[in-house]
């Protein structure tokens, strides 16, 4: 019978059926021990030369790395690791023996591995990471979906910047001139919510970074929710379940990826509710106290957001931000007209800002006033403004960058390794 190794526990003592790939080879002269691989799993073959025909030993002599084949044999305990089941194989048949394989044992630089790219996502730690981010795309789904959100995609091309003008992708649009490349999904989400009350969108967002840091990419995921009747609060309760929601659908889902990744399970347990939450003043005014140089005013840089969260065993909310540092689209805090009510929830570990959200402005006159302030061409966002016009409510919404947050809860250092083929101002293959 053929199966897949996820579900080979099944299948004690019984004869199976495993195609794959050989992930490595171990042999001594009457033996060999194949490290198996089919996508849902790995397994150990072994192949003795008693056990199989003279011919097909032979073949089995021209097995190496990441050849593929199909094996048939039967299912047993491993003799020492509870748990651990392998098969003795008694019949194999090659589908290809492969050339010799680029990546091997000994360590690589990231250059070669990224330009590697296509092979090294069978690697066991990127498998477990594609894994993982899969499970974090499903909780995510799952969470909103069982939250009654609607999800309405946003456009890719767009004819104007959502999030800031220095960082956009611009390219030929037949007779009409200049199109963009999405930053963000908001604005046009903003327009779902009079219509279905809750929305997402889910898809490739684009922003031309000119900073290398191992926190931006040029091309990433972003999952931008959007709620009508909601307020600075509960926009910000809502991350906090959604996040919790993804940790605790991880930790339930992808016990042997998080081994594989060698990731400290404890932090990812120790996440519960409530997350910290610190204005941004006090924000400053802490790392400030703690060697930070930044002043009242700035952004947040990387080290910054690492210093905040030193301490903290959960992500920290940062609220209330300077509105010239913020977006034109954030409503003024009605407490403090130089402040806007917008969050960025900071990971710990130094995984830095996984969510950017906020209020949104939804008086006609303010957000117009502001965006003539601040030079937001008015003809091309009319449509956004008219929102603010035919039942304009009070509104909230957030926006997740999928890699970031997988970055985070893998452990990953760098999130070039959460996207299967990264976008970096230096790369764009393969
Ligand atoms: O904070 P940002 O810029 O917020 C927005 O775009 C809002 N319109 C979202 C919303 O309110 N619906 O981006 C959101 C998130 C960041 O917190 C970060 O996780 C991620 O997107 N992100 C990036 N991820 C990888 N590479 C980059 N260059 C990123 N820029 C932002
Ligand atoms: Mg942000």
């Amino acid at each position: 019978m053929y199966i897949l190794i996820k579900n080979i526990k099944r299948y004690l003592n019984e004869d199976i059926t495993i195609r794959g790939w050989v992930h490595n080879i171990r042999s001594s002269g009457l033996i060999m021990f194949l490290q198996l691989r089919d996508g849902t799993g790995f397994v150990q073959g072994i192949i003795e030369k008693k056990q199989v025909s003279p011919f097909q030993w032979k073949q089995a002599q021209k097995i190496n790395q990441e050849s593929s084949l199909e094996v048939k044999g039967t299912v047993k305990k491993h003799p020492q690791k509870k748990d651990i089941f392998e098969i003795q194989i008694n019949d194999l048949a090659i589908y290809q023996i492969a050339d010799k394989y680029p990546i091997g044992k000994k360590e690589h630089g990231p250059d070669f591995l990224l330009d590697h790219r296509h092979l090294w996502l069978r690697e066991k730690k990127q498998w477990a990471i594609q894994k993982i981010r899969n499970e974090i795309i499903k909780a995510t789904y799952g969470f909103l979906w069982q939250n009654d959100f609607i999800k309405i995609d946003a456009p890719i091309l767009t004819p104007t910047s959502c999030e800031d003008t220095t960082t956009l992708f611009e390219l030929k649009y037949f007779h009409l001139g200049k199109a963009y490349l999405s930053q963000s999904g908001q604005l046009y989400i903003e327009a779902g919510i009079a219509s279905h009350n809750k929305v997402f969108d889910f898809g490739p967002t684009f922003r031309a970074e000119k900073s290398k840091t191992r926190r931006h990419l040029t091309e990433f995921w972003m999952m931008d929710a959007e709620m009508a009747f909601v307020e600075h609060d509960e926009n910000m309760e809502t991350q906090e379940q959604l996040i919790l929601y993804i940790i605790d659908y991880v930790l339930k889902n992808c016990k042997e990826e998080l081994i594989i990744l060698e990731r400290d399970i404890d932090k990812l347990k120790n996440i519960k509710s409530p997350f910290g939450r610190i204005t941004y003043e006090r924000a400053i005014k802490k790392i400030q106290k703690m060697g930070s140089k930044i002043k009242i005013g700035d952004d947040f840089g990387a080290e910054d957001e690492t210093l905040l969260t030193q301490n903290s065993k959960t992500p920290i909310f940062i609220e209330k931000w300077p509105k010239n540092i913020k977006a034109f689209y954030m409503k003024i805090d009605p407490k403090n007209p130089k402040l806007v009510l917008g969050s960025d929830l900071i990971a710990p570990e130094g995984h830095g800002e996984i969510i950017g959200g906020s209020q949104r402005e939804d008086d006609y006159e303010i957000l117009k006033k502001r965006m003539i302030k601040e030079k937001i061409p008015i003809k091309e966002f009319q449509w956004y403004l008219d929102l603010r016009k035919y039942g304009s409510v009070p509104h909230s919404g957030f926006g997740y960058g999928l890699e970031r947050l997988t970055g985070w809860i893998c452990g990953r250092k760098h999130i070039r390794e959460t996207i299967p083929f990264p976008r970096l101002i230096n790369r764009l293959t393969p």
